[in-house]
């Protein structure tokens, strides 16, 4: 059975007085729901918001990582230096990493082998740019990010694999994609994975929604047979967004 996920990713949003003042509020505001709940603070508010939800049901998880265990690679974080202050969970490949950062498919793959040796879980995210669907390339776009990114894995490894299907056309534009055109990646994204792997893979991992999802439209996304809840951007710093988000989860 897979699991539920409701993750927030604050992206370089909220310095270290606004990351925990946003803590205070989410500890009041979110409660437990079928689903796993996790925040992403920028790198330098990490250790802070571990402290502050120790004990907590809210999980912190980094934004990115590095490939390498250590070593001259100015300005980047290890996977040693995340779990040293207690980061067991690394979004990888966001679609801002992919346009603004240049991370391709090739330097992915690096960083989810770092992460599975290092036994940190990943939200791996991908998905199809507007001019992508226009042309009706969406499904062979994001079936060649899969494969790529994550088709040289053996099936043990996907234990430690989240999926976050998120539109670049849908993040931080306000446009979502519809419920349907959700579901219909969605049971794509399963038939790819039962296809290179088997059926029980494919059923077991957990794939997330993202772009533009709010309290106004997350029921209706999560209630699709195939999505298992959402990668949150822009809601996710409002508390009580937020927790609505997480509470239609069911
Ligand atoms: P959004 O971002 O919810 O602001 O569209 C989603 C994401 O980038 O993960």
């Amino acid at each position: 059975m897979r699991n539920k996920i409701v993750a927030g990713n604050w992206k370089m949003n909220k310095n270290r007085a606004d990351t925990a003042q946003l803590i205070e509020e989410l500890m009041s505001a979110v409660t437990p729901s079928a689903a796993e709940v996790m925040i992403a603070p920028t790198f330098v508010n990490l250790a802070e918001a571990v402290t502050k939800l120790d004990g907590s049901f809210i999980e912190v998880v980094a934004q990115n990582m590095h490939f390498a265990e250590s070593g001259a690679y100015t300005g980047e974080i290890s996977a040693d230096m995340l779990q040293s202050i207690g980061i067991n969970t690394v979004i990888l490949g966001h679609s801002e990493r992919r346009a603004y950062f240049g991370e391709d498919d090739a330097l992915l793959a690096k960083k989810v082998d770092a992460a599975l040796k290092a036994g940190i879980r990943i939200i791996f995210c991908f998905g199809e740019e507007l001019q992508d669907r226009k042309s009706g390339d969406h499904f062979k776009v994001v079936g060649s990010q899969l494969k790529n990114g994550l088709f040289h894995l053996d099936g043990d490894s996907w234990k430690n694999i989240v999926l976050a299907y998120e539109p670049v056309w849908a993040i931080g534009t306000g446009e979502t994609a519809s419920p349907e055109q959700a579901q219909e990646m969605h049971a794509f994204i399963r038939k790819t994975i039962a296809e290179a792997y088997n059926n029980e893979i494919a059923q077991d991992v957990t794939i997330l929604y993202g772009g533009s999802v709010k309290p106004g439209n997350a029921k209706e996304i999560f209630s699709k047979e195939d999505v298992d809840g959402g990668l949150i951007g822009g809601a996710s710093l409002v508390a009580t967004d937020f927790a609505a988000i997480v509470a239609a989860a069911q």
